[in-house]
């Protein structure tokens, strides 16, 4: 998605900006671009392809001001190149944007504009908007209420950023739907604004989050907020808790194995204080959410998209064995068309790392409609998705930066888990002998994923063997069938190799045909209720003369004899072995992609976030 930063202030703006877009390179993109005012005039400088073409362009010819706007755009209306690229200026080089989103009605407001003469320079959406602020500007608004009138006649999700040469100290900037975030930073004499706090993080910690339909004029000295329909209104600072160091690669090669390689930490901080190791209660403060409330919830669903839908498919085995609550888990994309049975008593959990997912904030929208009780799990602090829900679980992992997620993912199966266990104490259906059981295994947990992410397991054989196979078949059951399908979306996601996750009873069922020499079979095989069927399917495999790398848990030499090669996990309460038993699949398609030389932390074609539909 795109990446939006803006500064105001003494320091220079241009440098400011660029630093900003380089932290929000992880986004994906395919162009890049900044606008100043400087000696009076804008100044643009842009380019397609990434950051480098565009620092080339500013060292070779700089622009500088105390104001300045940047964008990295990823393609939506019209190709990727320099013309395309954002800023977008009106003809005479009065005002520039940029924007994130789509401008659903652009292709009418187009043609009117060029009706009336104004000349487009671009194939994009994005440039109506600044036409349309241009013809209000020259028929006499001033440049805030020429935003606020131009930004009315738009219709679709966006964040958008304005400048004029006409009143040079100020940035006016508009929140409309969900197409990803816009955040303030305060400083000391300046102001911040970005699209993700990593970009403005070393910075301030000092936050505020526009919401849907709200606008900030900001200057040096402060900003103000209205509605789009000019409605003055006070907005709250968040001091966030993220801090530069954790945005930052460190010693790692790529975020994805820094983030990886930190699960032990980020479990740590996601269980945090939420559960009373000795009692087994767990409280969920910011859930909202009374034992009242609780034993009046008759169904949930569970919507989410991509690995936090397949972490969805996890928590619904935690909360129907520990709550007895029926969960139904769906794709926000599917949800969010279909028409859903949800009432007053159902309980909607969303599951988003960033929180900015258009088809989930959209199936959210949706549920809340229909009088569901909304409650998501999220990571990025201030995101749309914890606005909006009358409950939130934060994952406090930090920044995941990884266009794959990995750390996000297994603390989302901890607050699930952690959801179910306050459910069922709630409801009575979940009791002390089982909850001290389960908070024992919490115990254990940061410490047993440290060992597995010590390298306890052997890749480079595995990789050396398969990294030029093209085709790969994952194989779980019962609770670690989710797992089969995230393992399979990891390696495909990074590796470009095609991965299918498939519930291990289905085989006989056709998919048992593809089994030959060529495809490994990776068979998720832990010491729990289904083992004995999970051994029996890697015979059948073996028997097929197919390859099985197996995961299996720590000292079943029984396994370790039948497969090929063998991944180890530790033994621990079935409904808390899903995050360990993603940990060495996250770790080989790691392995997998680096050895197949490819962008691990931006895949191609990939977003961190996906906030169009
Ligand atoms: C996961 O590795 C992918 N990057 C993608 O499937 C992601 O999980 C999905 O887009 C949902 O993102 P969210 O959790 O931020 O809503």
């Amino acid at each position: 998605m795109c990446g939006i930063v803006g500064y105001v202030g003494t320091r220079p703006a241009t440098e400011m900006v660029f630093n900003g877009l380089k932290k929000l390179e992880y986004r994906g993109y395919d162009s890049a671009g900044i606008a100043t005012i400087q000696n009076g005039e804008i100044a643009v400088r842009r380019d397609e392809g990434k950051l480098r073409n565009l620092e080339t362009m500013l060292a070779e010819s700089p622009i500088n001001g105390q104001i300045a706007i940047g964008h990295t755009r990823w393609a939506t209306h019209g190709e990727p190149s320099r013309r395309n690229a954002h800023p977008h200026t009106d003809e005479s080089g009065t005002v520039a944007i940029i924007q994130n989103g789509i401008v659903e009605n652009y292709l009418p407001l187009k043609q009117e504009l060029e009706a009336r003469d104004h000349q487009f320079q671009s194939d994009t959406d994005t440039e109506v908007i600044v036409h349309l602020i241009d013809e209000n500007l020259r028929g006499g608004d001033d440049f805030v209420t020429a935003c606020r009138r131009a930004f009315g006649k738009i219709r679709g999700s966006h964040a958008i950023v304005a400048l004029s040469k006409l009143e040079p100290d100020k940035m006016v900037t508009v929140r409309l739907g969900n197409a990803g975030g816009v955040t303030l930073g305060v400083g000391d004499g300046e102001m911040f604004l970005a699209s993700d706090m990593p970009a403005i993080l070393e910075h301030t910690r000092k936050m505020i989050f526009l919401e849907d339909g709200e606008m900030a004029v900001i200057t040096a000295a402060g900003v103000e907020f209205s509605r789009l329909d000019g409605t003055p209104i006070q907005k709250k600072i968040t001091e966030v808790a993220w801090d530069p160091v954790s945005a930052e690669k460190g010693e790692f090669r790529h975020f994805m194995q820094k983030e990886i390689a930190e699960q032990a930490r980020s479990l740590t901080d996601t269980i945090g204080t939420r559960i009373d190791f000795a009692s087994g209660e767990v409280h969920l403060p910011e859930l909202n959410l009374s034992a009242a409330d609780a034993r009046d919830i008759r169904r949930m669903v569970i919507t989410a998209c991509g690995t936090s839908a397949y972490a969805a498919l996890v928590g619904k085995f935690m909360i129907e064995s520990l709550a007895k609550i029926p969960v139904e888990v769906d794709y926000a994309s599917e949800f969010r068309y279909r028409e859903p049975v949800i009432d007053e008593h159902t309980l909607l959990l969303a599951i988003s790392q960033s929180g900015e997912t258009a088809d989930t904030l959209a199936a959210m929208d949706e549920a809340k409609k229909r009088g569901a009780r909304l409650i998501s799990i999220v990571n990025v602090q201030g995101s749309m998705a914890e606005r909006i829900s009358d409950g939130v679980i934060l994952m406090h992992t930090g920044p995941e930066i990884g266009v794959a997620s990995t750390k996000a993912f297994t603390a989302s199966l901890v607050d699930q888990l952690l959801l179910a266990m306050a459910l069922g104490q709630m409801r009575g259906t979940l009791g002390a002998a089982e909850s001290e059981s389960l908070a024992q295994a919490l115990l254990a947990l940061p410490a047993q994923a440290g060992n597995v992410l010590a390298d306890g397991n052997d890749f480079d054989a595995i990789v050396n063997r398969y990294h030029q196979r093209e085709h790969f078949l994952y194989l779980g059951r019962g609770i670690n069938y989710p797992i089969a399908l995230e393992g399979a979306l990891k390696l495909k996601e990074i590796s470009y190799i095609h991965a299918e996750g498939y519930p291990a009873g289905e085989m006989k069922h056709g998919p048992i045909a593809l089994i030959d020499e060529q495809m490994p079979v990776v068979a998720i095989a832990l010491r729990d209720s289904v083992y004995e069927k999970m051994v029996s399917q890697i015979e059948q495999v073996k028997a097929r003369n197919g390859t099985v790398i197996a995961l299996a848990t720590e000292g079943d030499t029984r396994t370790a004899a039948l497969a090929d090669h063998v991944l180890t996990v530790p033994e621990t309460h079935p409904l808390v072995s899903p995050v360990l038993a993603v940990l060495p699949l996250q770790q080989l398609a790691y392995h997998m992609a680096v050895r197949r030389g490819n962008d691990v932390d931006q895949p191609r074609n990939l977003a961190k976030s996906v906030t169009v539909e």
